[in-house]
């Protein structure tokens, strides 16, 4: 098979098992290996920076598994050989976790892996803002550099959503809304959220 053609396959049967219907959702534990993310794309940044928002506007359809694949990977992906990140994290310890809310569940982001791991059933974007998908950022509660690393990833996701033209907005008002049902380590909580629209302004 031509390699374009292999990988729209493999998108496509990686998001049938992503959004599959109820009878076949996907059980915890499952880890679904995302499409490589674009990281040739995108416009110029100076535009991204210029059209950074918050929007509030954000229901919409699932967006597709490449696009998941890209945004996760500008929130907190391996961009070195070396295994290091996107974004600095002190010491390089790397103390956060990205996850995400989906229409079947809660699913954390592995970026070593490229994949996503469920770790929590079910439709759980009504308890936030009912948007298209919603990240939580989680890290150690009270450690002076938790707030930084989630605030490196948060503007790496915004900057993403400008350069996509997807609506996004920062949310502090929902983080404890799964408390005690992620299986973070002990000490660690979502510290703070981010709602993301699937509707294109561009
Ligand atoms: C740490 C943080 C927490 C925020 N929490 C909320 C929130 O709970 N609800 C909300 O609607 N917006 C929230 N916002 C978005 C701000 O209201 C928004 O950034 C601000 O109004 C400035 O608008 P701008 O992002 O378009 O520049 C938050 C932003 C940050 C950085």
């Amino acid at each position: 098979m031509h390699r374009r053609s292999f990988l729209w396959a493999g998108a496509v049967t990686l998001a049938l098992t992503l959004f599959a219907a109820p009878d076949r959702i996907a059980a915890n534990g499952t880890i679904v290996t995302l499409p490589v993310p674009d990281t040739s794309g995108g416009r110029p940044l100076m535009a991204c920076l210029k059209d950074r928002k918050s929007e509030r506007h954000l229901a919409g359809d699932d967006i597709s598994l490449p696009e998941l694949s890209s945004l996760l990977w500008a929130g907190f992906g391996v961009n070195r050989a070396d295994g290091r990140h996107v974004v600095p994290t002190a010491r390089n310890e790397q103390k956060v976790r990205l996850l995400v809310v989906l229409g079947d569940g809660v699913w954390q982001y592995l970026p070593e892996k490229n994949s996503i791991e469920k770790v929590l059933d079910g439709d759980q974007r009504r308890r936030f803002d009912n948007a298209s998908l919603i990240l939580l950022y989680a890290a150690p509660a009270g450690e002076l550099f938790s707030g930084m690393h989630v605030g490196s990833m948060y503007q790496n996701v915004a900057l993403y959503c400008a350069s996509e033209g997807l609506p996004n907005c920062v949310k502090y008002s929902h983080h404890d809304a799964l408390d005690g049902q992620l299986k973070l380590p002990k000490g660690w909580k979502v510290l703070i959220t981010q709602s993301i629209g699937s509707v294109h302004s561009h």
